[in-house]
């Protein structure tokens, strides 16, 4: 299994010194290689949390996730970045470019982490490579404000691309886009898990793009069921 949860909970101190409040409580999943995932579910029911345990940016109180076989308790925060920097691709619904780089600077951001060997790979090819295939190779030398929302939100995927991660986690990708705009990312993202066989779990409010996932969950009260494939 790519992905793997086991009985996973993850609680939250009330603001108002309140009982604690359990947004995950055992949750179990488990996502192959090559799979894609939409999970759906009301809003504050855990999804971003999921998502975020799932992607070593938040820690689970208890059970375990494991990527690849190794569980992420066990690993130092040296190692999580590592697995957050080369292993896993995010896409969050707000595109979080950085207004002062161009198109093109922007996707490179995450490879400036990586160790000098890496680097030896033509990534500015790469980078173009990949807008091209987002149509975006006109626009690499504009700035972020220059673009539409639909044309952001694929720089970001390509950004999420550009270490070639076996995982895409992607919070609400669509939820800020117009229908036309949505559509292309659910395209794009439905072609990355198709043609490049990259595993995908998506969080989504939109049933066009849960549609194109092979599986859905369902996030409610805090555990998390499968939905009958149909
Ligand atoms: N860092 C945090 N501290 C305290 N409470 C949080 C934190 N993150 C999320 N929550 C709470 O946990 C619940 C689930 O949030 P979230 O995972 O963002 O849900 P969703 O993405 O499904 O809307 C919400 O009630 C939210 O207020
Ligand atoms: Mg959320």
């Amino acid at each position: 299994m790519l992905v793997e949860l086991k009985n996973v909970s993850k609680r939250y101190e009330s603001p108002d010194s309140g009982p604690d409040m359990e947004v995950l409580k055992g949750v179990n999943l488990a996502v192959g290689s090559g799979q894609s995932l939409a999970v759906i579910g009301p809003s504050g029911s855990g999804k971003s949390t999921l998502l975020n345990v799932i992607g070593a940016l938040d820690k689970a109180d208890s059970g375990q996730v494991l990527l690849e076989g190794r569980e992420l308790s066990g690993l130092d925060e040296k190692a999580l970045a590592h697995i957050r920097n080369r292993q896993i691709g995010f896409i969050f619904q707000l595109h979080h470019l950085l207004p002062q780089l161009t198109v093109l600077e922007n996707v490179l951001v995450p490879t400036l982490a990586l160790h000098n060997g890496d680097k030896s790979a033509d990534l500015p090819a790469r980078a173009e490579s990949l807008l091209q295939r987002v149509g975006l190779s006109e626009w690499m030398h504009y700035r972020p404000g220059q673009l539409s929302g639909g044309q952001r939100q694929r720089v970001a995927v390509v950004r999420a691309l550009i270490n070639q991660p076996r995982l895409l986690l992607a919070d609400e990708p669509t939820g800020s886009l117009d229908q036309t705009s949505a559509d292309n990312i659910a395209d794009l993202l439905a072609d990355l898990n198709r043609t490049d066989g990259l595993t995908l779990i998506v969080v989504t409010h939109s049933s066009r793009l849960a549609e194109k996932m092979n599986r859905t969950c369902h996030l409610a009260d805090g555990i998390l069921h499968e939905e009958a494939q149909t």
